[in-house]
């Protein structure tokens, strides 16, 4: 038996062998395409190819593509597990060529991988073209179709378009008759809604693009765009009827069957068809890092997941069922998609997590589904209140409820179901716009009622479509922006981090993809509607942005790289702490920007060096580590359990993003050996190696009892290293020692600078008692009212020299009065001295006073035996002593 793992390699190397280039599938969610949800078709990450957007450097391609078709225009949830070729998840082979060979090649190449690598019986294969196809209907007929098998169809079903814009084109599709025992006709006739023709390859013709206002236009090169199913296909070559009973969709019914201790086939099977089919669309959604949510792609993924999750539970099953079975999905397919052997854990977790968490409210909502249809008469539609209760307190998606009654045969009351989600949207308005606080945010409510919350792409990305669904300049809503000016866009995806939990928010660039002339740069990106809304503050270069318009948006990646490394620094960081100061240390706000990080904390005392030290040295073991950063998504309450770091006072929703790091004996994580974990949804480097290095800058206090530390990471703590030393360089330089030896040095130099000092101060004073530096001896004293009166002006000596000169000028008078002036710098210093029998007679404040206004001072002061004040200069000397001469009374 051929498996489906050999028939992908077979088509892949057909193609290559002439000349093709192996392309590995994009994501499922589309980086190019602001308006798909899921990728869905082979050709989507070639959009912009056909249409001559992009080039690369080969022009034939072929790839084996992973589709997702649920939610958006290709929707085919409700029909899995009940029909034997609907799956949400299924891999599209395709070749493609852009500009390169076109109808004449592409029919031959089709034909020859069916009926000779494939072998497939020509005679079971029957073609159809689009009804004015001539060209295609002549190179049909040259492969050796014969006419009555090469039908023409006149309808879209031979007229393939993405969606309702893009490139498009005619299509050829060849079908497979699985014979006559089976019911159905050949295409267009009455029966083809029937088993027995199975169309198997679409071949399309790209020539034409698809505009919004209706109109189309030929492109500029003719191109093709195949897609075949591989498990259609794969069918087909294993004799089997039912894509559910190729090799690899049966391993994952016999692996469910297994888990739940069932039957795979007989009544159970619907079940484990639909559990087999959901693990592989769920596994590859969260290896991609889309996780459950309420909203947007997380809230498909997480219908996909419940709606799994019930059918496991018919089946009996007691506990979390789905996590058991990814291995044997990787098992499957982990070879040609290594993203899921390296997703598995986060896959495993997630999908306990989910199941454990619907399992609380599974069961009573059944029961509550089962009461309210119990009495339903013949014909009548469940109440929507009642679905609508289901879904807002029991967590069940509207198509799990639909699914559940289709059993019974009864549908919901969608009206009624609405009107229930409209009344409580209505009531959620009343809330908002009566608190006063979100008075002027009323704007960015009114975008998130509208259109829903923004999706965030960019953990997995930086580049991006989005479509600009509001711009919002002072606070109003209105149409667009041009050059110069500047305002918000909001976009239904971005891959711009929008400021939240102490990381800055992103800036970067963005281009209309209709018009390249429509450009600039996003200055900052903020959320708003309690974090809902992502906010773009753009200024545009050239051009005018106009609402409705699909843009590309990227997010200034250096400058990323940088906050990435701080915000994982900031977690190793403050798990040092906890481990230095202890568990008392807890945030108190961050600060990750992309030139610096900022980390305030409880602690009361400034940290020692020594502390410091220990902690810059145990963030950077752990930056050398060079461990994977993981991500989960769990409730808060198991993320407490495994130890995770909480923002004290902050309110969480049912789930939230847990960020581990680092490996260690410390008790905490899954395993016990987690060094830091918390709960964060920042972005984050890969691995701890990609911190680079991290550089401790000091400690401050930031407010009573808090603590801040600052530090730097990768190139902008290397050039912090690198600045400091080249400084310490230099200084050795201009000592002519090592750098080794800088600061014994300094510190020898500082001694002998005091000790000179110190000899100097002694100098000045002995040569001022011995002449005031002008190389007299001191002269006499005079008498002035009975007491001897000593005046001198000084040269070389300071204000503070004056005290112990007065002091010795008393001991030497043994009773009199002295008045000692400096110049000082430019100014005057004063000081007067009054023996101690003298002081009843006379105060040296007030002879100080009277001496200092003669130098343009203002006062002074000090007590009766000596006083201290300045001047601005001592060119008044001798009027000073005059006005001391009349203090003294003289
Ligand atoms: N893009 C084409 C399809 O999805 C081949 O059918």
């Amino acid at each position: 038996m051929t498996s489906l793992n050999d028939i992908r390699s077979t088509f892949l190397s057909y193609f290559e062998k002439n000349g093709h280039e192996v392309v590995d599938s994009s994501p499922l969610v589309p980086r190019n395409d602001p308006t798909l949800m899921f990728t869905n078709s082979g050709m989507v990450q070639f959009k912009n190819l056909f249409t001559g957007l992009e080039r690369r450097d080969y022009v034939r391609a072929t790839t084996s593509q992973k589709c997702v078709r649920a939610g958006g225009k290709h929707n085919d949830l409700d029909n899995v597990g009940y029909t034997a070729r609907h799956h949400t998840f299924f891999e599209m082979l395709g070749n493609f060529s852009f500009g390169d060979y076109f109808k004449n090649e592409a029919i031959p190449y089709a034909w020859n991988l069916l009926t000779q690598d494939f072998g497939i019986d020509k005679s079971r294969l029957l073609t159809t073209i689009y009804h004015t196809d001539d060209e295609a209907f002549e190179i049909w007929k040259k492969v050796g179709v014969p006419e009555d098998r090469i039908i023409r169809i006149a309808t879209s079903d031979n007229f393939w378009q993405m969606g309702p814009t893009g490139p498009c084109g005619p299509c050829t599709e060849i079908f497979y008759d699985h014979g006559d025992h089976i019911w159905g006709g050949p295409p267009g006739s009455a029966e083809e809604d029937g088993d027995r023709f199975i169309e198997i390859w679409n071949v399309v013709f790209m020539q034409n693009e698809q505009f919004e206002d209706g109109s189309m236009r030929a492109l500029d090169m003719q191109s093709i765009d195949t897609g075949m199913g591989l498990e259609r296909i794969g069918a087909l070559l294993q004799g089997k009827h039912d894509n559910y009973d190729t090799d690899t969709m049966r391993a994952l019914i016999e692996a469910s069957a297994h888990a739940t201790s069932t039957d795979p086939d007989g009544e159970g099977n619907v079940h484990h068809r639909v559990i087999a089919d959901h693990l592989r669309s769920t596994a590859f959604l969260i290896a991609e890092g889309v996780l459950p949510s309420n909203e947007g792609r997380g809230y498909v993924l997480r219908r996909i997941m419940r709606r799994a999750m019930r059918h496991a539970h018919l089946l009996g099953a007691k506990d979390p069922v789905m996590h058991r079975l990814v291995a044997e999905l990787v098992r499957q397919m982990g070879d040609h998609y290594p993203e899921l052997g390296r997703g598995k854990a986060l896959i495993e977790e997630t999908l306990k997590a989910e199941e454990s968490r619907f399992k609380a409210t599974l069961d009573r909502g059944l029961s509550l589904l089962d009461e309210a249809v119990a009495d339903l008469p013949e014909g009548e539609k469940m109440p929507g209140e009642t679905a609508f209760k289901l879904y807002d307190t029991y967590g069940f998606p509207l198509d799990l409820t639909e699914d559940a009654l289709r059993e019974k045969g009864i549908k919901v009351d969608l009206a009624g179901f609405n009107e229930a989600m409209d009344a409580q949207k209505a009531k959620a308005r009343a809330a908002w716009s009566g608190s006063g606080e979100a008075k002027d945010a009323e704007v960015w409510f009114e975008i998130a009622e509208a259109h829903g919350a923004t999706e965030f792409l960019g953990y997995e990305t930086e580049k991006a479509e989005g479509q600009v669904l509001a711009i919002v300049e002072d606070g109003k809503l209105t149409n667009a922006v041009s050059a110069g000016q500047t305002a918000w866009i909001v976009t239904n995806q971005t891959p711009f981090y929008g400021e939240s939990g102490g990381q800055v928010g992103d800036t970067g660039w963005f281009r209309s993809i209709e018009d390249h002339d429509i450009h600039g740069s996003v200055s900052d990106t903020q959320r708003f509607a309690g974090g809902r809304v992502f906010a773009h503050r753009v200024t545009p270069e050239a051009g005018t942005l106009k609402k409705g318009a699909p843009v590309r948006l990227e997010v200034d990646h250096n400058r990323r790289t940088a906050i990435r490394a701080n915000h994982s620094a900031t977690h190793l960081l403050h798990e040092a702490l906890r481990q230095a100061l202890g568990e008392h240390v807890a945030q108190r706000g961050s600060l990750n920007a992309p030139d610096r990080l900022r980390f305030d904390f409880s602690h009361q005392k400034a940290l020692s060096g020594d502390e410091l030290r220990q902690v810059e040295d145990e963030v950077n073991a752990f930056i050398r580590q060079n461990t994977p950063v993981e991500t989960r998504i769990m409730t808060p309450d198991d993320a407490r359990a495994i130890g995770a770091q909480a923002l004290f006072g902050e309110k969480y929703g049912d789930e939230v993003r847990v960020v581990s790091m680092g490996r260690a004996e410390t008790g905490k994580g899954l395993d016990g050996d987690t060094w830091s974990i918390e709960l964060c949804g920042g972005t984050h480097v890969s691995r701890t190696g990609d911190i680079g290095l991290c550089v401790v800058l000091g400690d401050s206090a930031s407010s009573a009892g808090v603590r801040r530390i600052e530090a730097l990471t990768g190139d902008a703590a290397l050039r912090h290293l690198g600045e400091q030393d080249l400084r310490v360089r230099e200084v050795a330089g201009v000592l002519k020692a090592q750098p080794s030896e800088v600061a014994e040095r300094v510190k020898a130099l500082q001694a002998e600078r005091k000790a000179l000092a110190a000899e100097v101060a002694d100098l000045r004073r002995q040569l001022a008692m011995a002449g005031g530096g002008s190389g007299q001896s001191a002269p006499e004293a005079e008498t002035v009212n009975g007491m001897a009166f000593h005046a001198q002006v000084l040269s070389g000596v300071s204000g503070k020299d004056l005290p112990p000169l007065i002091d010795e000028h008393k001991a030497r008078l043994g009773s009199g009065v002295v008045l000692l002036m400096a110049d000082a710098g430019g100014k005057a210093a004063v000081a007067v001295g009054v023996t101690d029998d003298l002081t009843g007679k006379v105060s040296a404040v007030d002879v100080l006073r009277a001496a200092v206004v003669e130098l343009g001072g203002k006062g002074g002061g000090g007590r009766p035996d000596m006083a201290q004040g300045g001047g601005a200069s001592v060119a008044n000397a001798d009027a000073a002593i005059a006005a001391a001469r009349q203090a003294l009374g003289g």
